[in-house]
C-alpha cells in the first residue's frame, strides 16, 4: 500500500467512524433512552387484539391522514389534554403523524366509544358523516349470505349498502375498532377525567354545525347537539335508518314529562325497540362528561326542534335524576 492510498484509507475511515458515532448520539441513544420512558398512571398496555388493530392501522396508512399527538395549543383542547410522554410507554414506534386531514386520534376511544358507528364509518364513512371526505376501507368487511352464530351485521344504511348480504367486519376489521376503542387518554394526576364543558367537537360535526341554519348557531343548545350528538343523531336529528333513532317526532323527546329523556341522554340507553326498529348500536351515557346546565340546554333544543313542541326543563330537572342513579 503506497502512502497516498493510506492517507485516503485514514479520512474514509476517520469520516466512517464520526459518522457512526453521531448516529448512536443522535439516534440509537435518545430512542434507547426514551424507549424507557415509564408508562402514566392509568397507561395500559395493548391486548393481543388491540396490538393486531395497530398493525392494521399502520398498514392501512390511517397516519397518513390521523394525527395521534395532543399539542399544548388550545386549537388542540378538542382532542383532549395535551400528551405526556408517558402515553407513548406501550405504543413505540410512536404513530404521531404529521398531516390532519381529519382529527387527531388520540382520544377517539373516549370521544366515539360506539363499536356500531366505528364499523359503519370504517366501511363506508359517508354513512354516518355525510360530507366525510375519508377513503372507505370495504376490505375490512366481508359480505355473507347466512350471518355466523354470534356475529352481528353492520347496520349499513340502504344507499350505502350491497344489493344483498349482511356486513360483518373481518379479524382485521375487528382488531382495527378495538385498537381504536384503546385510544382513551387516562387523566393526569390532579386533572379531572373530562372537562366538563371542553367542546369534544370532531371536524366533521364542526362542519355540520356551520351548515345548521343562521341563529340556530347562536344557541348554546344547537352548539352542544352538533358537537356531543349530531355525530350519531344527524344535524338535523333525523338519525341513520336502521343503525341511530331519528329524535324528530321521537315519543320519548315529545313526552310531557322529560325523566326518560334526561335519564337516557345521563346513563346511556341499549336494547330499546323504538317503533319496529331494534338499535345494534347502543347510546353512551354522557353522565361524567356534560354538567346539568349542558344536557338541560341540549334537551331544549330538542324539545323545541324539527319540529318537536314538548315541555322545556330547568337545570334542576337534570340535578333531581342524576341523584337518583340506576
Ligand atoms: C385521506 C385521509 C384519511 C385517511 C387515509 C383516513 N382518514 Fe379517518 N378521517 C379523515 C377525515 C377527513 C375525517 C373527518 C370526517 C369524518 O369523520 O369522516 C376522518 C375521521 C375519522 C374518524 C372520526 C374522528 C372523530 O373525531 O370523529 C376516525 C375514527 C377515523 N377517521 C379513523 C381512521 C382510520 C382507522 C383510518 C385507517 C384505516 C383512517 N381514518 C384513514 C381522513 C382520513
Ligand atoms: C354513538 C352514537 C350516539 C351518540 C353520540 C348519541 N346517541 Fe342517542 N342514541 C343512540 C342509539 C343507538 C339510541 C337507541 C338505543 C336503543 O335503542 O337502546 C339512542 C337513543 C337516544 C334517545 C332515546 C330515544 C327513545 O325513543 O328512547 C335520546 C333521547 C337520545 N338518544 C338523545 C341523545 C343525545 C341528547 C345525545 C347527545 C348528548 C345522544 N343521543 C348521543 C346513539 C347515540
Amino acid at each position: 500500500m503506497n502512502a497516498a492510498n493510506a492517507k485516503l484509507l485514514s479520512i474514509v475511515g476517520g469520516a466512517g467512524a464520526v459518522y457512526l458515532g453521531l448516529a448512536v448520539l443522535m439516534g440509537v441513544l435518545p430512542g434507547a433512552w426514551l424507549s424507557r420512558t415509564p408508562p402514566g398512571p392509568g397507561v395500559k398496555p395493548l391486548t393481543a387484539e388491540e396490538d393486531l388493530g395497530r398493525e392494521v392501522y399502520v398498514s392501512e396508512g390511517c397516519s397518513y391522514c390521523h394525527t395521534q399527538q395532543v399539542r399544548p395549543l388550545s386549537t388542540d383542547t378538542p382532542f383532549g389534554r395535551p400528551s405526556a410522554p408517558g402515553d407513548f410507554a406501550y405504543q413505540t414506534p410512536e404513530l404521531l403523524g404529521s398531516e390532519r386531514n381529519g382529527p387527531d386520534l388520540t382520544n377517539i376511544g373516549a370521544r366515539q366509544p360506539s363499536t356500531v358507528w366505528q364499523y359503519m364509518h370504517l366501511y363506508q364513512p359517508r354513512s354516518v358523516v355525510p360530507q366525510s371526505i375519508m377513503p372507505a376501507f370495504p376490505w375490512l368487511f366481508r359480505v355473507v349470505d347466512r350471518l355466523p352464530p354470534g356475529e352481528t351485521a353492520v347496520p349499513i344504511p340502504k344507499a350505502y349498502a350491497p344489493e344483498h348480504g349482511f356486513v360483518i367486519p373481518t379479524k382485521r376489521g375487528k382488531a382495527l375498532v378495538a385498537y381504536l376503542l384503546s385510544l382513551k387518554q387516562p387523566p393526569l394526576p390532579g386533572q379531572k377525567a373530562l372537562a366538563p364543558t371542553a367542546p369534544a367537537a370532531p371536524a366533521a360535526s364542526a362542519e355540520a354545525n356551520a351548515a345548521a341554519p343562521a341563529g340556530a348557531n347562536a344557541a348554546a343548545g344547537a352548539k352542544l347537539f352538533a358537537d356531543r350528538c349530531a355525530v350519531c343523531h344527524g344535524a338535523t336529528g333525523e338519525g341513520v335508518p336502521g343503525a341511530f333513532p331519528s329524535l324528530k317526532g321521537d315519543p320519548v323527546v315529545n313526552a310531557a314529562s322529560a325523566k326518560e329523556q334526561i335519564r337516557t341522554v345521563l346513563f346511556g340507553l341499549q336494547g330499546k325497540k323504538i317503533g319496529d326498529t331494534s338499535y345494534s348500536a347502543a347510546m353512551p351515557p354522557f353522565a361524567d362528561q356534560l354538567s346539568d346546565d349542558d344536557i338541560m340546554q341540549i334537551i331544549n333544543h330538542e324539545r323545541s326542534s324539527w319540529g318537536n313542541h314538548a315541555p322545556l326543563i330547568t337545570a334542576k330537572d337534570v340535578a333531581a335524576e342524576r341523584s337518583s342513579k340506576p
